[in-house]
């Protein structure tokens, strides 16, 4: 037998929302990168294999960011007293634009890259800018650490400043050009990403369409992120029925595996309709807050099946590491709970899952350990005062809350340790 990781620890991951399973002590085993089992005892035929032993550190599944802008990773933190357009305006495009210089796309993309590792995003979908060759980079800094991603140049051709917009004949054109350089086998992926409808033209939504169903590449946009992008949305494409439509109507809501940001407010026929197109919605708890655009009902998406995952949507939202976006989920739900007592908040178990399993689901099977699920793993070790002292759970519920990437010690993509 080739390939073989055995790593060992005190592992924890979630099948389901409403449980951890917990596997004290226990061997994960993982051939070419994929999942053969856990077990409280190495198996006989996997003695003579190499193992990792992590002694009392907790193994948990790698995080998901399905939802991060790479090119606005420096301005995290910054502007945060903005509302989403101002906000957009008065900084977002102004640093996006930098990206068409080589030199610094090459800096930032490359701390970006490193930082994404630190903190244990170990697959994400991720915006770039409207610059194809900075994009390109943004792939090959990915690709150099390991981590798996689908990457999107950002296509606008108009309705913002004309210094970060294209053609749509150049959108398309590099676009093009990306998909057939990274379509290929390896963990960096094209996808594609019109920023958002209102910097779309209808003629470059239906290129992009054609291209998504052409070649079967995925999807992602923002959408009903914020009631004054939606009454906007509405005076521009006022012969839409809705912002949805504007992507449905040009193949670009689930004609190939799409996920979209926010969808905060959903009439109830657009509930039905995004589960019945299986349209992941990346919920990004923290940058709803900041750019004031609203609280997504999670428990309501939730109970009617929705496929959600969360984002950090950095840097809308002001940190990266998915942990920070758990806690938030959970605290948002218990506000909307506060205001309306028969709204249940989330639990952190289903908090964990849709930032493991859930948005995972979107990458094929990770975000898990049940067999046949790749090996994408994160080494937790907490202080010894409370290794000694908490059950696993709880040691893994407050390095969710008060831990970052300093508690983060090995990282494992398909079976491959990274960092
Ligand atoms: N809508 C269009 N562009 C953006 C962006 O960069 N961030 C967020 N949060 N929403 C957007
Ligand atoms: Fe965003």
């Amino acid at each position: 037998m080739k390939n073989i990781t055995i790593i060992k620890g005190n592992i924890a991951y979630t099948k389901t929302l409403e449980k951890f399973e917990i596997h004290e002590d226990s061997f994960i085993v993982a051939k070419d990168g994929k999942i053969e089992g856990i077990y409280a005892d190495i198996p006989s035929k996997y003695r003579s294999f190499e193992i990792e032993d992590y002694g009392d550190r907790i193994i948990i599944p790698g995080f998901v960011d399905l939802h991060v802008h790479a090119a606005q990773y420096m301005q995290s933190g910054i502007g945060m007293t903005r509302q989403l357009l101002e906000w957009l305006n008065d900084y977002t495009y102004n640093l996006e634009r930098k990206f068409q210089d080589e030199e610094f796309a090459e800096m930032a993309y490359e701390a970006f890259a490193d930082k994404l590792l630190s903190v244990g995003t170990l697959r994400s979908c991720i915006f770039a800018s409207s610059s194809t060759k900075g994009t390109q980079i943004l792939f090959e800094a990915l690709r150099k650490k390991g981590l798996g991603a689908y990457v999107g140049k950002v296509n606008m051709d108009t309705n913002a400043p004309g210094f970060i917009i294209e053609s749509t004949k150049n959108s398309i054109e590099g676009t093009k050009q990306l998909i057939e350089m990274y379509k290929g086998e390896g963990l960096v992926k094209p996808i594609i990403t019109p920023r958002f409808a209102p910097t779309s033209t209808k003629g470059l939504l239906k290129e992009l369409g054609d291209l998504a169903v052409k070649y079967g590449i995925p999807v992602q946009s923002h959408v009903n992120e914020n009631r004054e992008e939606m009454e906007w949305v509405r005076e521009i494409f006022p012969d839409n029925k809705s912002y949805i439509d504007v992507y449905d109507s040009n193949s670009l809501f689930g004609q190939t595996p799409t996920v979209m940001a926010h969808a905060i407010y959903l009439e109830e026929e657009e509930i039905e309709y995004m589960r019945e197109k299986g349209v992941f919605i990346a919920h990004c708890p923290d940058s709803n807050i900041n750019v004031r655009s609203g609280i997504m009902p999670l428990r309501k998406y939730i109970d009617r099946g929705l496929k959600i995952g969360l984002g950090s949507d950095v840097a809308g939202g002001h940190k990266i590491g998915m942990n920070e976006a758990i806690v938030r989920a959970v605290q948002l739900s218990k506000i909307l709970n506060i205001m309306d007592k028969s709204y249940r908040p989330v639990e952190f178990s289903e908090a964990f899952y849709i930032g493991t399993k859930g948005g995972g689901e979107f990458f094929g099977n990770t975000g898990s350990f049940e067999d046949g699920y790749s090996l994408d793993a994160l080494v937790i070790e907490d202080e010894k005062a409370i290794a000694q002292n908490y059950s696993i759970l709880d040691r893994l519920e407050k390095f969710i809350y008060t831990g970052d990437d300093r508690n983060i010690c090995a990282r494992y993509v398909e079976g491959v340790k990274i960092g």
